[in-house]
């Protein structure tokens, strides 16, 4: 299948630059420094799929020392230039052999796996990413549900593709994000929950917590399914040892 990164984009990467965490997207990120806290020990991170680096300075206010690594060069170009001090790597796609192995305490995914096609190449990047953790680091991978794709979102409108309705894990959907000027429709692969189960068993992976974060009422933000259906859920896996 040829595949394009539709973040491999100077606009796309412009609008990730000054985006921060809007509407929907604080629900992604609000719960996770409780989640790390009680799950990581340790301070060293990779960031993998760390777009225009907002990901990977929110674990360095966590006090992570984070490598961000994307395959997008325009997004490599923007992490660095909003945070000059930060390491932030262009690599080839499913390719992190630059890293050590046991190299990070935690590996951290936000939104890359949504990205990602087909079942082959998804575990591959999760033994590689298995390959890079400590022997008690963690995986947390945070994305997107299958719900996202059909309800109406503070942040974001699935309601011009009704298609999105019909999609298996690995096919494409749409959705359009209404905290960015740039309204053409990210292309997304959707991945059920029940898949990522497979996923994280193929890769001896072992799912530790798995947290779908809800809004609430007192949140400053006009919720649409927020408070009901989860956009976003997060996983946090470690090596599952071999007997
Ligand atoms: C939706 S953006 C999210 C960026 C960032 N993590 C954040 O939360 O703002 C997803 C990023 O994953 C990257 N990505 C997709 N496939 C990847 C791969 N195979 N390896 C590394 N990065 C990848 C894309 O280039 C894009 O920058």
């Amino acid at each position: 299948m040829s595949f394009s990164n539709v973040y491999d984009d100077t606009a796309r990467a412009q609008a990730y630059a000054t985006l921060g965490f809007p509407g929907t997207y604080h629900l992604a990120y609000r719960d996770l420094p409780t989640l790390i806290a009680e799950y990581v020990s340790g301070r060293r991170a990779l960031d993998f799929g760390c777009g225009a680096g907002r990901s990977t300075r929110f674990l360095g206010k966590l006090g992570f020392e984070a490598v961000g690594v994307d395959i997008s060069r325009s997004m490599i170009e923007m992490a660095t230039r909003l945070d000059p001090d930060g390491t932030y790597l262009l690599v080839a796609d499913g390719d992190l052999g630059a890293f050590e192995p046991a190299s990070f305490d935690l590996v951290f995914s936000a939104f890359a796996f949504d990205n990602i096609p087909g079942v082959e190449k998804r575990q591959a990047l999760l033994r590689e990413l298995r390959r890079l953790l400590s022997p008690r680091g963690r995986i947390i991978l945070l994305g997107s549900t299958h719900d996202i794709y059909t309800h109406e979102w503070a942040s974001f409108s699935t309601s011009d593709f009704p298609e999105n309705r019909r999609a298996k894990s690995g096919d494409r959907v749409r959705i359009v994000m209404k905290d960015v000027e740039d309204r053409r429709p990210v292309e997304d692969f959707v991945w059920f929950h029940r898949d990522y189960l497979d996923l994280f068993a193929a890769a001896e992976l072992e799912l530790l917590a798995e947290h779908r974060p809800l809004g609430r009422d007192d949140e400053p933000y006009e919720w649409l399914s927020e408070t009901t259906v989860a956009p976003w859920v997060i996983y946090v896996v470690g090596r599952r040892e071999r007997q």
